[in-house]
């Protein structure tokens, strides 16, 4: 059934800013908000996005660069102050574009004035806002909860002698959401924000915020297939079900939905929710459409490139996503290493194809439109505090500057300025302004696809039916709304592969990944290059 889809955050797409690599306006070799002002032009024209997602831009001492947060409610002196972010919400609007923030409601930074309150004594009124535990009688910590950077989630205050709980960093002290005043004083900060006029928020690591009240240990992991992150030293030896998730988690997203839906227009949020059970993972839409808008889906971050692997995902989307839900997907993030890197630009072609046909939001991250890759960096030069800390994590490869030009720095920064990260050393080719003018380009594919989705009600909104059969190692869907009826085919294989569309009657080549075929096609066969993507209308 055709679902309601007349809200921007279904038909629109989502472009991720990460603003320390975005654009620097200043000369301090550091992203900031000036900078995403000086590009919305190209996001919502050149582009065409319909939103932004703004990663961390809150005062901060930047342990893990904006995610440890000292104060909630303003903006780092490295990216702007608040008339700026008000001047970037302003411009966002008047080109029609969306704007999300990132939340950080886990953790705070250790120097933020509550946890500074709250360590300060064990009387403090703070005390219980964040997570305090007395040692264990031999002095360990009170249980075997790892935090995801490495180490004991525990780090033990001397000066009031008990440990507090750090799911991350210890510079990352979690908080205590089963206190009604943090609770509150939460749920003010996103009124803040809200009443400032964003359109919605990305909620960082969403399910974590409510952990075991009894805080039992986790138990060992004796399947390594049930690892939750890479090859990250000890935290996969256990299965973290007491350290988050706990079900209480969803009345705290219930109320955060009553607030969202008590503006006009209600407000959207996404939560950051790593879950690899599908069913577990869709309870974060809610019991009835009452909890977050999206769990994010990040399946198609780790799947094989190979048709029966992406299929499955797709099934699985499908099958779990309630009726009232929408599904989404993602290719890369801030997090992860860059698409173009993982699988190669051709595949990274046909990606941002099925990325941008799929039933579902897509969300875009900076520079994957460019092809950007992954830039190894020397384990002496990296900053991630995760990559120092746990060999084979670090994220810097994937947060190096955005190439918008052949000019030196990339155009990120001005000559002779050293940028945080380093440029890739494919920028001179790899980058906005060459694309822009090299007619088959990725860029040009991505401009292409989002300019033919916004016309598309089928793609928009449209149902979504499995084509089968196909080929081996090839996989297509039949979008439909009314009489539009949109196909999108892969050949994910290495030989050329022949479709039988000859049901569907005469067909329209709409856009190739490799740019270099329109018009119609043949009526009965369409055959597909090794590693091709057709979208074609059914005529
Ligand atoms: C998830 C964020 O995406 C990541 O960048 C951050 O390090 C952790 N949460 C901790 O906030």
């Amino acid at each position: 059934m055709e679902k309601d889809t007349s809200v921007w955050w279904k038909t629109g797409v989502i472009y991720q800013v990460y603003p320390r690599s975005f654009q620097d306006s200043d000369g301090d070799g550091i992203g900031d908000l000036q900078g995403v002002i000086n590009r919305l032009d190209y996001l919502s024209k050149t582009l065409g996005v319909d939103a932004i997602w703004l990663s961390p831009f809150y005062p901060s001492p930047q342990a893990d660069f904006g995610y440890d947060v000292m104060d909630y409610c303003n903006v780092d002196p490295v990216f702007g102050d608040l008339t700026v972010f008000d001047r970037l919400l302003c411009e966002a609007h008047q080109r029609g574009l969306k704007v999300i923030i990132d939340i950080v409601p886990n953790h705070t930074s250790d120097r933020h004035p509550w946890f500074v309150e709250s360590r300060s004594s064990r009387e403090n009124p703070k005390r219980d806002w964040y997570i305090w535990q007395d040692a264990k009688e031999d002095g360990t910590p009170p249980n075997n909860w790892l935090a995801v950077f490495g180490g004991s989630s525990w780090e033990w205050d001397e000066t009031t002698q008990q440990y507090y709980l750090h799911s991350f960093l210890k510079e990352q002290p979690d908080l205590n959401w089963r206190n009604a005043d943090v609770r509150e004083a939460m749920f003010n900060v996103y009124r803040f924000w809200l009443d400032r006029g964003v359109d919605g928020f990305r909620i960082d690591v969403a399910h974590y915020i409510m952990k075991d009240p009894e805080m039992r240990d986790n138990p060992i992991n004796r399947d390594p297939s049930k690892g939750e992150l890479k090859p990250t030293g000890d935290y996969d030896k256990l299965l973290h079900i007491y350290d988050k998730g706990h079900p209480d988690v969803h009345g705290v997203y219930h109320d955060l939905r009553d607030i969202l839906d008590s503006y006009s227009p209600p407000r959207y949020s996404v939560g950051e929710i790593h879950i690899a059970e599908w069913k577990e993972w869709a309870t974060y839409y809610g019991q009835n459409n009452d909890e977050l808008h999206m769990p994010f889906n990040f399946a198609l971050l780790v799947a094989p490139w190979k048709a029966a692997a992406i299929r499955k995902v797709i099934e699985n989307v499908e099958k779990v996503t309630p009726s009232w839900g929408w599904p989404n997907y993602v290719l890369g993030n801030h997090d992860e290493p860059r698409i173009a890197g993982r699988l190669g630009v051709e595949k990274a072609r046909q990606a941002a194809m099925l990325l941008l046909t799929l039933r579902g939001t897509p969300t875009l991250y900076n520079g994957d439109e460019f092809g950007q890759k992954n830039v190894e960096i020397p384990l002496e030069e990296q900053k991630d505090p995760w990559g120092k800390r746990v060999s084979g994590t670090g994220r810097d490869r994937n947060r190096t500057p955005n190439q918008w030009s052949p000019e030196a720095n990339a155009g990120f920064t001005p000559a002779g300025v050293t940028p945080w990260l380093p440029v890739a050393d494919d920028y001179r080719t790899v980058n906005m302004e060459c694309e822009l003018k090299e007619s088959r380009s990725i860029l040009n594919l991505y401009r292409k696809l989002l300019a033919f989705r916004k016309l598309s009600a089928a793609i928009k909104s449209g149902t979504y039916e499995l084509i089968d059969p196909t080929p081996a190692d090839c996989f297509a869907f039949l979008r439909q709304s009314g009489h539009e009826r949109i196909i999108t085919a892969f050949n994910m294989g290495e030989t050329t592969a022949r479709f039988d569309f000859h049901r569907f009657g005469r067909l329209e080549i709409i856009v190739s990944t490799g740019m270099d075929r329109a018009g119609l096609a043949d009526s009965r066969y369409v055959d597909l290059s090794p590693w091709e993507g057709l979208v074609l209308r059914v005529l």
